[in-house]
């Protein structure tokens, strides 16, 4: 069998509607076997484990990016996610849809199951990728795929700075240059840098990202937490289109490092009560009702910021804000009262 039926075959299950683990556990295998054999390199090497440190945040070394295809969840979600926005966007007439992919990792992953779904013309493709040597191989894999006659500009380039061409505005845009809490990668500068040069009709994918101030639930073993074992409290950033730039609201004051503002809360002690650690929780609409929630990937492991004394008298004080500097992260200041 050729490679691009291989890939159709095997990547047919992130498609099913129905959600079977080990199912998607098989064709995650049998997905990455492909893509490593057609990239004809070893990424286990000193190389592929370099991460590249910019002013806005990490790139992940290639061989860490490869390896985002195993958090199983986020990979079905994200295909599934793009593929219904491209769905979207054929029912409304759009004569050629351009896709622009913003952090492809070595294979694009996200994009490969779907190229093969759409006609030739149906979509054109911008890849673009900052670290040089995960874009060597992201090159050769998409000249070994026989995608001749496809549209795909292939583009070595930093995201958080690229200028979109006005004449070649993407009509959907994805980027999955995320870690949960939206730490040390480059999510949110990037999707700053291309919110500001497209209208509002653009699709992101993600479509929101959205942090929380939590609590985990006191006596309960890590193996077994669960959704239910966590308490929202209070929404600290929303990255989506609508909350980042509001319809109709002016780009140009924009302002990369001060975007963001401070957010106090304040936890009384009667909600405390059973709840032991403070965490950030991180939630992922895709797209619509195509969603990763709480840990249910990688990227939406709750990340524990601060214990809670039991014998704690008194509200719990946080100010938060989210910076973006070589090491992105939600900043923050708790103010425990004093405990007997
Ligand atoms: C988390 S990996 C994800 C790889 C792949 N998209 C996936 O979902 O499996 C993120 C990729 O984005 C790239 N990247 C990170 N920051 C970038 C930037 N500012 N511009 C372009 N690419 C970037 C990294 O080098 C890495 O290959």
């Amino acid at each position: 069998m050729d490679t691009q039926k291989e890939i159709i075959k095997v990547t047919s299950v992130y498609f099913e509607d129905t959600l079977d683990y080990q199912k998607l556990s098989k064709t995650t295998k049998a997905y990455k076997s492909i893509l490593n054999t057609i990239c004809e390199q070893d990424l286990d090497i000193e190389e592929g484990k370099k991460d590249i440190a910019l002013g806005n945040g990490k790139a992940l070394g290639t061989f860490w990016a490869a390896l985002c295809l195993d958090d199983i969840l986020r990979t079905r979600q994200f295909i599934r996610g793009i593929n219904k926005a491209i769905e979207d966007q054929i029912k409304a007439n759009k004569k050629q849809i351009h896709i622009l992919y913003a952090g492809t990792g070595p294979f694009a992953t996200l994009i490969l199951p779907i190229i093969f779904k759409y006609k030739k013309e149906t979509i054109k493709y911008t890849l673009l990728e900052v670290n040089p040597f995960t874009f060597k191989i992201l090159q050769k894999v998409i000249s070994k795929l026989g995608l001749e006659g496809y549209n795909i500009d292939l583009i070595n380039d930093d995201a958080t700075k690229f200028k979109i061409d006005p004449k070649n505005q993407p009509d959907i845009i994805i980027s999955e240059t995320m870690q949960n809490a939206l730490a040390k990668e480059q999510q949110v500068p990037i999707f700053l840098n291309l919110m500001q040069q497209v209208s509002f009709d653009t699709i992101f994918i993600p479509e929101k990202i959205e942090l929380h101030l939590g609590l985990k639930e006191a006596g309960i073993p890590t193996e077994a937490l669960q959704i239910k074992h966590y308490n929202k409290i209070q929404k600290v950033l929303d990255i989506s289109k609508a909350s980042v730039f509001p319809k109709g609201q002016s780009k140009s004051q924009y302002d990369n490092k001060n975007h963001f503002q401070k957010i106090k809360t304040v936890i009384k002690n009667d909600t405390l009560k059973g709840f032991n650690q403070l965490v950030i929780i991180t939630e992922i609409q895709v797209y619509k009702n195509i969603t990763i929630g709480i840990n249910n990937s990688g990227l939406t492991t709750p990340l524990f910021i601060q214990n809670i004394p039991e014998d704690t008298k008194g509200s719990v004080l946080i100010d938060t804000q989210y910076q973006i500097s070589s090491e992105p992260k939600l900043e923050y200041k708790i103010t425990l009262p004093n405990h007997a």
